[in-house]
This record gives structure tokens, C-alpha cells and sequence, in this order.
């Protein structure tokens, strides 16, 4: 088996990599994590990488200022360098321009802590408890230029309980994010998943309904 070739993109604590790190060590996983890229130099992320024996490189963004693609530039050149076929944005707080999604669509993965279309961009949690939300939960999606936009892989929904915070729902939802993030990077490194004409197929079929109960009911 060849296992793929993945770069984890992170800007943090790094918990959805570790998640991928560890279900990569299955001898039968299709792909196996060779890098992982910070923008941001005190990521507590990358010292749990490099523990794991990871290939880590830092692009700190700030010295590009305001040019996206000159930062882009050179984590294409990083990546290059490395031979990467996939990239799992995990936890990777920039926003990529159309330049690098492009580069790398349909071999670009991100996680987002919501049950997409709902709640795009940032405080999920507390914007679900704000709406009255009765679940919640997680999506793995393939990236395109528009912002949390691209077809879904993979969707866990939780429950929200009376009484959540914030946080505590977070902490649910982040659970159900390490389930479904190695499920979702294995379904795309067998090239079961793909992304055609916009669309998420998996074996050949349009893939209808995603969702994932945790817990299963
Ligand atoms: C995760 O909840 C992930 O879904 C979210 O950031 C957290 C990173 O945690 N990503 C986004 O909000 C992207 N829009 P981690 O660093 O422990 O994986």
C-alpha cells in the first residue's frame, strides 16, 4: 500500500493533529502524516509533533504583513519540498486565498466546529447555545475559496444539554472532531472521497447523508 503523503497545517493547541498522528501509526492507514506547518512560532501544537518524531516548520505570517500569497508562497515551497499530496487544516486560524486553494483543490481538508452550513467562522459554541441550538456538532469538509463553504465529508452532531457553557460544549464537540477527522483523511488517502464539480463523492456517489451520531443513539 502507498500510503499518501499529509502535511497538518496548525495555529495552536493542536488537538485534532494529535488526533490524526496517532490513528496514522495503524500499519493499515493510507496515509501518513510527514509534516506539520505552524504560522504561529509558540503553537504548543508543534512540541506534541515533534515528540512524535514530525518533520515540523514554522512560516510565522506577521513578516508578510497584509501579502497573503507571498505567505502562501513559501508554504507551497515547504510542502513541495516534502513531496505532500493532502494538507488537514486543523486548528489553522488564516484565511487562504484562492491562489493556494486552487493549488490544492480536492487535496485540501478542514475541520470546523459546527454542523456546516450552520455557523461559519468563529465562536460556534457560544452562537449555537445564543440560537437556541438542540445539537451542535462538527464538520470535515473539502476547502474552496469561499470560507467554510466546501463539500462535506464528514459531520458528527452532538447534543447540546441544558446547562452547557461554552466550553463544555466545545469540549463535546472536540471529541466528536477527533472521530471524524481521521475517518474523513481516511475515506479521502483511499481516494474513496473525492471532490467532483463541487460535490463530495464517496465510491462514485453523492454523498447524502453525512452525519454521524456521537453517540449513536
Ligand atoms: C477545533 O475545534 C477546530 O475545529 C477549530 O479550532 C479548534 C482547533 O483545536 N477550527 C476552526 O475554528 C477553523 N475555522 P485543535 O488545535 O486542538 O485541533
Amino acid at each position: 500500500m502507498s500510503r499518501k503523503r499529509v502535511a497538518i497545517l496548525i495555529s495552536g493547541r493542536g488537538s485534532n493533529m494529535a488526533a490524526l498522528i496517532s490513528a496514522a501509526r495503524a500499519p493499515d492507514f493510507p496515509a501518513e502524516i510527514v509534516l506539520v506547518v505552524s504560522n504561529n512560532p509558540e503553537a504548543p501544537g508543534l512540541a506534541h509533533a515533534r515528540d512524535a518524531g514530525i518533520a515540523t516548520a514554522i512560516i510565522d505570517h506577521r513578516p508578510f504583513g497584509k501579502d497573503r500569497e507571498a505567505f502562501e508562497r513559501n508554504l507551497q515551497g515547504v510542502l513541495e519540498a516534502n513531496r505532500v499530496e493532502l494538507v488537514c487544516l486543523a486548528g489553522f486560524m488564516r484565511m487562504l486565498t484562492p491562489w493556494f486553494v486552487h493549488r490544492w483543490l480536492g487535496r485540501l481538508l478542514n475541520i470546523h466546529p459546527s454542523l456546516l452550513p450552520e455557523f461559519k467562522g468563529v465562536d460556534t459554541h457560544a452562537r449555537a447555545l445564543a440560537a437556541g441550538a438542540k445539537t451542535h456538532g462538527a464538520t470535515v469538509h473539502f476547502v474552496v475559496p469561499e470560507m467554510d463553504s466546501g463539500p462535506v465529508i464528514a459531520q458528527a452532531r452532538v447534543p447540546v444539554h441544558r446547562g452547557d457553557t461554552p466550553d463544555t460544549l466545545a469540549a463535546r464537540v472536540l471529541e466528536a472532531e477527533h472521530h471524524i477527522y481521521p475517518i474523513a483523511l481516511r475515506y479521502v488517502a483511499e481516494g474513496r472521497a473525492q471532490m467532483i464539480d463541487g460535490r463530495c463523492m464517496i465510491d462514485g456517489k453523492e454523498h447524502i447523508e453525512p452525519v454521524l451520531l456521537i453517540p449513536p443513539p
